[in-house]
């Protein structure tokens, strides 16, 4: 059986994966990918990101974009729009300009008002704001933060609202998979737009995880009712499981499976968890590699498409 079967038979909305323009030419790759039995969602993995939408200001560019949204549109499948905001990935005229708290708000919002009027009606969700905090729990300091204060985070989520009243807004980031500081502060982050009415419906939690120290099941289960206490629904938004030295050892493979499979069985086991997307499911495709040296194999499928052992453990948790 295939994971977003069994996903949405166990309640989820979608088993979902992340993709990027250039792996669209890779038959294999595509066949495996469109078949929506394994994957009911899509998520950009770059091209929504502020350097490709609006390369220079107030000059929008969508073709790369669209060409996964139409993908993910011509095979049924639900679309995660990824990012509005982010500290990464930003145009130069955005990270060299030179700004005052007006311009840079005024930057920010026509940003947001052109993207989310642009993939208006075809999106489940859009990632609002990506990462903005430290993993001590503060604010992380970006051109955002610095020039506008933490109100850039709000002013964000106001904006996309606006303009798209029906997409779910997400707040996303790493290192909130299990109680800590900077879970903490996403918590607060929620809490605070909430008791000022400012629409936010979702966290997403990266889980760009280590094989071995990836967080325990019960650990993951408390910390996603922690979230969804407060009124939101949460969702694993970027699912991979490392090894951080390489070839993995039989006892690494197996691990690696009790990894995902308690990743997954926390979403399943969770009220409020709507669905688990992998970072690209196959190492072929991983950002893993070139962001880690010398780590990797962190998906479900191999290079070459064969299966880790970990895909059968997501099958059985599923
Ligand atoms: C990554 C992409 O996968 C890479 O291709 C790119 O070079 C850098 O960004 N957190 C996120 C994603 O929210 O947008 C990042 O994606 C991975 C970390």
């Amino acid at each position: 059986c295939q994971l977003n079967t069994l996903a949405k038979a166990k309640g989820l909305k979608y088993f979902g994966s992340a993709t990027d323009n250039g792996e669209l030419s890779d038959t294999t790759y595509v066949s495996i990918l469109s078949n929506t039995g394994q994957f009911g969602q899509i998520t950009p993995g770059n091209t929504q990101k502020w350097v490709y939408t609006e390369p220079t200001q107030n000059t929008f560019s969508w073709t790369q974009g669209d060409v996964i949204t139409s993908f993910a549109e011509g095979n049924g499948q639900l679309l995660r729009c990824h990012n509005l905001v982010w500290h990464n990935e930003l145009p130069s005229w955005i990270t060299s300009g030179t700004w005052t708290n007006a311009t840079l708000i005024a930057a920010l919002k026509n940003h947001i008002a052109n993207e989310v009027t642009h993939y208006k009606g075809q999106c489940y969700a859009w990632d609002v704001v990506n990462e903005a905090f430290n993993d001590d729990g503060t604010y992380r300091v970006d051109v955002f933060y610095t020039t506008i204060g933490p109100e850039y985070i709000p002013i964000a989520f106001e904006t996309a609202a606006l303009y798209d009243s029906t997409v779910k807004l997400y707040y996303n980031d790493y290192n909130i998979e299990s109680a800590g500081a900077k879970s903490t502060a996403a918590q607060n982050l929620v809490s605070s737009l909430k008791a000022r009415s400012i629409k936010i419906d979702g966290v997403g939690l990266q889980a760009h995880f280590i094989v071995g120290p990836t967080p325990s099941l019960s650990s993951q289960i408390s910390n996603l009712k922690s979230f969804t206490a407060l009124g939101v629904e949460v969702a694993y938004t970027e699912l991979d499981i490392r090894f951080t030295s390489l070839p993995p050892t039989a006892a690494g493979l197996t691990q690696q499976g009790t990894d995902y499979a308690n990743t997954v069985s926390a979403c399943v086991e969770t009220t409020g968890c709507v669905g688990v997307t992998v970072w690209d499911f196959t190492d072929k495709y991983s950002w893993v590699p070139s962001t880690f040296s010398g780590q990797g194999e962190a998906c479900l499928w191999y290079s070459d498409f064969t299966l880790h052992p970990a895909y059968y453990s997501v099958v059985s948790a599923l």
